[in-house]
């Protein structure tokens, strides 16, 4: 009781209720002094000296990567300052068929002929997205998310050369007429005039 006795009282009582002005614990304030000091040191770090990645910093760069990765099929079928080629010799058509065949890739949903799964059947003359060197390109570097295939390009998963190989490839299948192809869905695919060569 002693002890109680010798702290001073707080000026100030409710209901016959009083308060000691005990002094606050160490650990307690020790506490409170290092978060001062940290966000002093916070306060540097991320807003004077910018060298802090803050929320704002962290949202641009992720928007970045998302335009890397996602970039929109506008941005790509309105790209006309890149003029692609088919490619034709066998090297890189051999090329783009391993690849179109290999690592799950291509050949999961269109099948190792192109004729066609849970992807369209690409070798007849019927397109949904266009049948230009153009349009494939386009079609396998944005990809279309909403109906489960997903973007290889702009080198997220493939780099321009594997695209042109791989669009190259699917051009060469042209008219193979594969045995039990996808049927043609007259909603969604148009006929188109074969130009590609
Ligand atoms: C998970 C399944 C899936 C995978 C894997 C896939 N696709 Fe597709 N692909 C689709 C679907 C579904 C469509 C139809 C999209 C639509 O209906 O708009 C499509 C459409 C296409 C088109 C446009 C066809 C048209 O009629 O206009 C091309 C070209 C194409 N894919 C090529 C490829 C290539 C090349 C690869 C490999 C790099 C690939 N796809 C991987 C499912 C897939």
């Amino acid at each position: 009781m002693a002890k109680y006795q010798e702290t001073p009282m707080e000026n100030h009582e409710a209901d016959g209720i009083k308060e000691f002005d005990n002094n606050l614990p160490r650990w307690w304030l020790y506490g409170f002094y290092f978060t001062i000091i940290f966000g002093i040191a916070y306060l540097v770090q991320y807003h004077f000296m910018g060298s802090g990645n803050v929320m704002k910093d962290e949202y641009a760069q992720e928007m970045k990567e998302a335009e890397v990765k996602y970039k929109l099929a506008a941005a790509n079928t309105s790209n006309t300052a890149r003029k692609l080629v088919l490619l034709t010799d066998p090297t890189n058509i051999a090329e783009g068929k391993k690849l179109f065949t290999g690592a799950n890739l291509c050949y999961t949903c269109h099948r190792e002929d192109g004729g066609g799964l849970v992807g369209p059947n690409l070798t007849d003359d019927y397109w949904i997205h266009g049948s230009s060197l153009d349009s494939i390109v386009a079609s396998i570097e944005h990809g279309y998310p909403d109906k489960g295939m997903l973007p290889y390009g702009n080198n997220t998963k493939l780099s321009d050369k594997e695209v042109l190989q791989i669009a190259s490839f699917v051009a060469s299948m042209h008219g193979t007429n594969p045995p039990n192809p996808k049927p043609i869905d007259p909603a969604v695919e148009k006929k188109e005039e074969w130009k590609v060569q």
